[in-house]
Order: structure tokens, then C-alpha cells, then sequence
């Protein structure tokens, strides 16, 4: 069963200049949950390309942060060149912080930003061993389908109003402040 929220830690939007923070946390990923994130064994080199492509692909990326390092990541991607109808999600959980609510805390993040973003079919896809994907998924009621091996979550946000766009832009208020601190902090550690 899940502890409760919150874990120590901060949930905020990452900044394009944080896709090192981004690497480095999918570096961290055994090879199991790199496995079950992007359905197939990747290299390191693999990693780094993909984390470096992280502001061209103009997706929305949530960090879970503690002690100013990314140990759990949602991505929102667009499936075109601007935000549409449809969007794809994604998730990743570092081993030792799995199981404690994060990822379905994220997930919910990401269908309110993608709920905001007019998107009304949210896709993602994981193995169809990934019990915990599919438990998280269902918890904020995706249909899940099973395609040539793999579970394909669809969910269909309601159309954005007034308090889920007021509510995103507060949470980035705060996430702004929160990276400062980061900033701050991180700037500290190198002068000491
Ligand atoms: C999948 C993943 C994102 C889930 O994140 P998480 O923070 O561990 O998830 P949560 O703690 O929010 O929820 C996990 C749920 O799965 C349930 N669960 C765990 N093992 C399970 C199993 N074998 N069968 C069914 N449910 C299971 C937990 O009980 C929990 O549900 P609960 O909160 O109702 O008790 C994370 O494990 C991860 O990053 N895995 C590797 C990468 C990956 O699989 N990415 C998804 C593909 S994009």
C-alpha cells in the first residue's frame, strides 16, 4: 500500500536548463524500470540523447525533487508540433521512492495540464507486465486496452474551467520558488 503524501520532497514543473537533473535521474533507473519506461533495454547513450531532446520536444515535464535531485519524472508530449487533441504521457519512478504515491500524484499533474491544454485523449503505453502502471492509470480511470503485448491507458480529461487553470498556475507559482531554492541552494553548495 502506498505511505502517505507527501514524501519529503517537492513536485514542480522542471525548467528547460534542468535536463541534465532529467538524465541524471533516468541514468539512475535499474535496468528493470528502464525496461518497463521506454518498453525495451536502453543504453546510457540512449539516455543522454533522449534527456537532451527534452526541450525540442516541447514537452511538459513534472520532477518529484529531493535534495535538489529529480527522482521521479512525468512527461506530457505533444503528438504534433503544437498542443492538440491528443497527447502522450509518461513515467518514471527511481527504485527506492516506487510504491509511495508518487507516481499517481504525477499522473494526476499530468491530466490536469493536459486537461488544461484543451488535450482530450491521453495516451500511454507500458508492458503488459507493468501492474503498477496499469494500477495508477486506473486509479484516475483509463481505459486500458491490450495491443501486441503492450497495455495502452486512454484518458479523457474534461474540458478545462476557471479552478483547473487557476490551480495549475498556482502550482506554478510556487513550483518557480521552489526552483530558485534549488538554484540558491545548489550555488551554495559549490561556493562552500
Ligand atoms: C510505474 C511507476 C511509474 C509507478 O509509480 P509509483 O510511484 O511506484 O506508483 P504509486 O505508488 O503511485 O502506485 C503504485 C500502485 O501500484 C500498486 N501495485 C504495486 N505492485 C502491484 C502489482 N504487482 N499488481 C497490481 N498493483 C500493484 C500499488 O499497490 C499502488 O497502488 P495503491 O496506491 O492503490 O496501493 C513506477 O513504478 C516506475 O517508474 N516504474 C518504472 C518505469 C515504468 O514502468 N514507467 C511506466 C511506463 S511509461
Amino acid at each position: 500500500m502506498s505511505e502517505q503524501p507527501f514524501w519529503g520532497g517537492t513536485i514542480r514543473k522542471l525548467w528547460p536548463s534542468e535536463s541534465d537533473k532529467f538524465r541524471d535521474h533516468l541514468l539512475r533507473l535499474d535496468k528493470d524500470s528502464r525496461r518497463m519506461r521506454f518498453a525495451h533495454a536502453v543504453s546510457d547513450n540512449f539516455i543522454d540523447d533522449y534527456a537532451g531532446r527534452m526541450n525540442e520536444m516541447g514537452a511538459i515535464v513534472y520532477g518529484y525533487l529531493e535534495g535538489g535531485e529529480v527522482r521521479a519524472v512525468a512527461e506530457l508530449k505533444k503528438l504534433g508540433d503544437t498542443w492538440g487533441q491528443e497527447a502522450e504521457a509518461a513515467f518514471s519512478v527511481e527504485p527506492g521512492y516506487q510504491e509511495k504515491g508518487i507516481g499517481t500524484e504525477l499522473m494526476g499533474r499530468v491530466i490536469r495540464a493536459g486537461r488544461n491544454r484543451s488535450v482530450n485523449h491521453l495516451y500511454m503505453s507500458c508492458l503488459a507486465e507493468n501492474r503498477k502502471m496499469q494500477a495508477i492509470a486506473r486509479k484516475h480511470e483509463a481505459d486500458l486496452r491490450f495491443e501486441y503485448g503492450e497495455v495502452i491507458g486512454e484518458i479523457v480529461p474534461i474540458d478545462p474551467n476557471y479552478f483547473s487553470i487557476l490551480a495549475e498556475a498556482m502550482d506554478d507559482r510556487v513550483g518557480y520558488l521552489l526552483a530558485v531554492l534549488d538554484v540558491s541552494r545548489e550555488r551554495t553548495k559549490k561556493a562552500a
